[in-house]
C-alpha cells in the first residue's frame, strides 16, 4: 500500500501503521557516509542535486519505509540569506555571521527560493522519478528555531542571545520572524511545485519558550505559514520539541498532522487533539541503542496506547543518531508493519 502515510495523514483507514524515521538519512548508515565523503563535506552534499537525490533513497533501499523525506537542511535558508553555514564536525552546524543587531535584520534579504535555493527544487524532481509513488515529504524549519540559530550563530545548550534579544528588542525579533516566514512559505511552495507531497515544519527549539512566548514568537508564524500553504491542499505536520503542554494550542493552527517528541504519552495526545489532526511518533531515539528485545516491547507499548482507530503515523521522538546500529532500524520498521495489523481492519 504505497498511500498508507498519506491516508493516514488525513486520518482516512490502512492496512497498517505507517512508519517513517526522522533523519532517516544519515550517519547511522555506512552508504550515507561513503556519499558525504564523495560530496567532500555536508553542504556540497545538500547542494549536489543526484547525491541529495542519491542519500535520500538509501534508507528506503534498505526497510520498507512509508515515505521518503528529501535530504537537505532546516539551515538552508538562513545559508541563502547569506549566513555562511557550515558544519564542523563534534560542534554541529556555526554561521560565519550570525545576527546581532536591528541593522542587520533590516538588511536581511528574502531569499528568491528559485535562484538561491533551487537546488533543493532540482533534487525533488529527481527523487520523485525514483519513488514510483512512495510520497516524498518537504520540509522546513520553522521561523523562531531557524531565527535561534542565526542569532545564536550555532547550537546552543539554552539559547540564551535570542531568548534576551526577544525581551529586550521585541520589535527586531519579530521583524526577523516576519522575513523568515515569508522565506518559509515561498521555500515550501517550490518544494511542493517540485512534486514534495506532504510537508513537515521542524520546530526544535519553540520548546525553549514560556507559553505565551510561544504563541507570539513560534506558533502564530506557523499559522501564517499554513494558512499560506492552504490553498496548495498538501498535507502537513507541524513539530514542536518540547510542545507536549500546548498541544490543544498547536493542534488548531491548521496542520493535518501533529508531529509528538518521546515526552508527551500518545495516548494522552490522542485523547486531546486525535479526533482534530492525526499524530506522529513517538518512540524515545534511545530505545534505537538497545536491543530488538526492548524496541519490540517499548514499540508496542506505542501502538497499544494509540490503539484502535486511524491517524497514526509511527515516528521516532526525534530524529535518529549516528550510533544506531541499521538492523535495528529493520527490525522497527518491520515489527510496526506486522503488529499494527490488528489495530486496522
Ligand atoms: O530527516 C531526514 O532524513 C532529512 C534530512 C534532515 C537533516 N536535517 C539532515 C542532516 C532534516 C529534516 C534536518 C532538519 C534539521 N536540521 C533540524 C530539525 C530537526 C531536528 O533534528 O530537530 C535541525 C535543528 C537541523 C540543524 C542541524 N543540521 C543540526 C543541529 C545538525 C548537526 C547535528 C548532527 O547530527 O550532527 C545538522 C546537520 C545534519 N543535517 C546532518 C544531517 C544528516 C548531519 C550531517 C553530517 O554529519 O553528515
Amino acid at each position: 500500500m504505497k498511500d498508507r502515510f498519506l491516508r493516514a495523514l488525513k486520518r482516512q483507514p490502512v492496512d497498517k501503521t505507517p512508519i517513517w524515521l526522522m533523519r532517516q538519512a544519515g550517519r547511522y548508515l555506512p552508504e550515507y557516509r561513503a556519499t558525504r565523503e564523495k560530496a567532500g563535506n555536508f553542504l556540497a552534499l545538500c547542494k549536489t542535486p543526484e547525491l541529495a537525490c542519491e542519500v535520500t533513497l538509501q534508507p528506503l533501499t534498505r526497510y520498507a519505509l512509508d515515505a521518503a523525506i528529501i535530504f537537505s537542511d532546516i539551515l538552508t535558508i538562513p545559508d541563502a540569506m547569506g549566513l555562511e553555514l557550515s558544519l564542523i564536525e563534534n560542534v554541529g552546524p556555526v554561521f560565519n555571521k550570525s545576527i546581532k543587531n536591528i541593522d542587520q535584520i533590516k538588511q536581511l534579504d528574502v531569499p528568491d527560493p528559485y535562484d538561491k535555493l533551487n537546488y533543493v527544487a532540482k533534487a525533488i524532481t529527481l527523487v520523485k522519478k525514483e519513488l514510483n509513488d512512495t510520497p516524498l515529504i518537504g520540509f522546513a524549519g520553522s521561523p523562531w528555531t531557524l531565527a535561534a540559530y542565526m542569532v545564536e550563530g550555532r547550537s546552543s545548550r539554552d539559547f540564551a542571545k535570542v531568548k534576551k534579544l526577544s525581551y529586550s528588542e521585541p520589535d527586531s525579533m519579530h521583524l526577523l520572524l516576519q522575513k523568515l516566514s515569508v522565506a518559509v512559505t515561498s521555500y515550501l511552495k517550490m518544494q511542493i511545485e517540485a512534486g514534495a507531497d506532504a510537508i513537515m515544519l521542524f520546530d526544535t527549539w519553540g520548546g525553549l519558550l514560556s507559553e505565551s512566548n510561544y504563541e507570539n514568537l513560534s506558533l502564530n508564524y506557523m499559522g501564517k505559514i499554513l494558512r499560506s500553504l492552504e490553498p496548495t491542499g498538501i498535507p502537513t505536520i507541524v513539530f514542536t520539541k518540547g510542545g507536549g503542554m500546548w498541544l490543544d494550542k498547536i493542534s488548531r493552527i491548521g496542520s493535518t498532522c501533529v508531529g509528538l517528541d518521546w515526552m508527551t504519552d500518545i495516548k494522552v495526545a490522542k485523547q486531546i487533539i486525535g479526533h482534530k489532526v492525526a499524530l506522529q511518533g513517538n518512540l524515545d531515539p534511545a530505545i534505537m541503542l538497545t536491543t530488538k528485545t526492548i524496541i519490540e516491547k517499548e514499540t508496542k507499548n506505542i501502538l497499544d496506547s494509540y490503539g484502535i482507530g486511524n491517524g497514526h503515523i509511527f515516528n521516532l521522538g526525534h530524529g535518529i543518531t549516528p550510533d544506531v546500529p541499521p538492523e535495528n532500524v529493520k527490525y522497527l520498521v518491520d515489527f510496526v508493519h506486522s503488529y499494527s495489523q490488528k489495530f486496522h481492519d
